[in-house]
């Protein structure tokens, strides 16, 4: 059974738009492939706490068996994270835009998930080549000639960060 990734992080549900499109999409490729098993985590919903990164980090840097009970619980929800990605064959991931950047609990569970050795950023990328798409919603323009040309440091950032290297990138 195919299985499709989708990552949230509207602080909205009502109203929200990367939560409608990613519904939308999520719709269209069901309808090609009715028994695909969606995957779902809700970052708004459901944050990361902020402590667990820098367990994540600190464990797994430690040997086995000096690692506190607070690295082992932080590795462990990398490890989580890293195999709900590993085990999709298709990603949804649907961001808007805070304060001119990524939400603070993308950047988190960013950061936690590249603590697991398989998304190390030296690690080859193990989900590449599969389709991704990143539908991102934003309020403002950042065209070229408008006052915040590069204040969009969002797009960027998706794009070139997360362990995929091609993207299908639907920008609201
Ligand atoms: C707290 C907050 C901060 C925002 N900051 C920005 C911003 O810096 N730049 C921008 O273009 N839009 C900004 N927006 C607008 C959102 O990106 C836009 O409303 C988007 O549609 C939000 O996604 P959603 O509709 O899925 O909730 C902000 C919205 C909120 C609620």
């Amino acid at each position: 059974m195919p299985t499709i990734f989708r990552l949230d992080a509207s602080i909205r549900n009502e109203g929200s738009v990367t939560r409608a499109v990613a519904t939308t999409l999520e719709s269209a490729l069901l309808a090609n492939a009715p028994d695909t098993k969606i995957l779902r985590r809700d970052l708004a919903h459901a944050p990361l706490q902020s402590p667990v990164w820098a367990a994540a980090l600190t464990g797994s840097h430690a040997p086995q068996g000096q690692r506190t009970p607070e690295q082992h619980k932080a590795l462990a929800l990398a490890s989580e994270l890293g195999d709900e990605l590993s085990q999709a064959d298709a990603f949804i991931f649907a961001v808007p835009m805070y304060n001119f950047g990524v939400p603070p609990h993308v950047k988190a569970w960013f950061d936690v998930l590249i603590s697991d050795p398989r998304f190390s950023p030296r690690s080859a990328k193990p989900i590449a080549g599969k389709p991704a798409y990143l539908v991102l919603a934003r309020g403002g323009a950042y065209g070229p000639g408008t006052p915040r040309e590069g204040w969009d440091h969002a797009t960027g950032w998706l794009k070139l960060s997360p362990p995929v290297s091609v993207w299908s990138v639907l920008t609201l």
